[in-house]
């Protein structure tokens, strides 16, 4: 496995930088250690959280028509793969595929699962990444270098970036792949804010066990003294910016040793920990085009929740 994770020098000056901000906040790539993961994979089966069930309703539904379009012998490049389970919907109906490269920041999530589809998949050339996928990525070495090149980012992962930085990571995706290259993105539409926030702020509290646990994982990583009982999990619709946004909000004001730094924390202030940034079809499109990429064709389900599209990147002068 090729190892470019974020090292515990690079997630110390991002805290100290993102609780050093006027309005705090950290990157919710830190979301996912091994604890986290688990939580995220919890979150995916609950009642309230929609995106992965409809999401995967969608793939299974079209995903003979999506791996035409993909194309045979195709070099897969996963964003964020997680537990793959997404991976092998496609992998199954994809025509030989010439390898697939995961990339994705929890090590020991992305070794499970990169050993388990290795196994599973005895054709197919696997080569996990372990990395920040939105700093340039440069690719193992391949048995098949000049394959078709297409980047599948399902999930709706997209959505965590600002436009501005998603408009940049689809950009860097378009040279990754090259002329003739794709990507398959999955994004969350727009819809009734109280379905996105139930969706956020599930019954049993896992959503809230998920968020906590980045204090849990800077006491042990960063040697820091949050007290997680000192803040509760808030996430809300910001209707203007068209995202959710996850918060840890102080319940008391504090003061929190971070590398010989004090932190303080007035009662009810938050430390942002996540956007989740929601489109219509329309601005998807304008995104998709600002970065150099033509979407040729987008499914969706019927309760128009969740989409899913097919992006080329285009010619010059087109
Ligand atoms: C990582 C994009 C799939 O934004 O919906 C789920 C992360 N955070 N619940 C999302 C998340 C809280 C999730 N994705």
């Amino acid at each position: 496995m090729y190892d470019l994770a974020p090292s515990t020098e690079d997630f110390l000056s991002d805290v100290i930088r993102g609780l050093s901000m006027p309005r705090k906040q950290l990157p919710c790539k830190y979301l996912y250690d091994e604890a986290g993961s688990r939580l995220f994979d919890r979150i995916c089966e609950l009642p309230e959280y929609y995106p992965t069930r409809t999401e995967l309703a969608i793939l299974n539904r079209h995903v003979a028509e999506m791996a035409r379009l993909l194309g045979p012998r195709c070099l897969v490049v996963e964003y964020g793969s997680g537990a793959g389970v997404k991976t092998r919907v496609l992998l199954d109906h994809l025509a030989e595929p010439a390898a697939y490269v995961p990339v994705e920041i929890a090590r020991e999530q992305l070794n499970e699962s990169a050993r388990a589809l290795a196994r599973d998949y005895p054709r197919l050339e696997v080569r996990p990444l372990c990395a920040d996928f939105t700093r340039p990525l440069r690719l193992p070495e391949l048995v098949n270098p000049g394959a078709r090149r297409v980047v599948y980012f399902p999930g709706s992962t997209i959505g965590n970036f600002t436009p501005d930085e998603a408009r940049v990571l689809l950009e860097q995706s378009a040279k990754l792949v090259g002329a003739g290259g794709a990507m398959l993105l999955g994004a969350d539409l727009k819809k009734d804010p109280q379905v996105l926030e139930d969706a956020y702020n599930d019954r049993e509290g896992v959503t809230a066990a998920f968020n906590l646990n980045l204090l849990t994982r800077m006491n042990r990583e960063l040697s820091t003294r949050f007290v997680p009982e000192n803040f509760w999990h808030h996430a809300l619709y910001n209707p203007r910016e068209g995202r959710i946004e996850m918060h840890l909000v102080s319940r008391v004001e504090q003061r929190v040793a971070v590398d010989g730094r004090e932190v303080t924390l007035a009662e009810g202030e938050s430390i942002c920990t996540e956007y989740s940034y929601k489109y219509s079809l329309r601005e998807l499109r304008e995104l998709a085009e600002a970065a150099g990429f033509a979407i040729e064709r987008s499914w969706t389900d019927d309760r128009k929740y969740f989409s899913v599209h097919y992006l080329v990147v285009r010619e010059r002068g087109e």
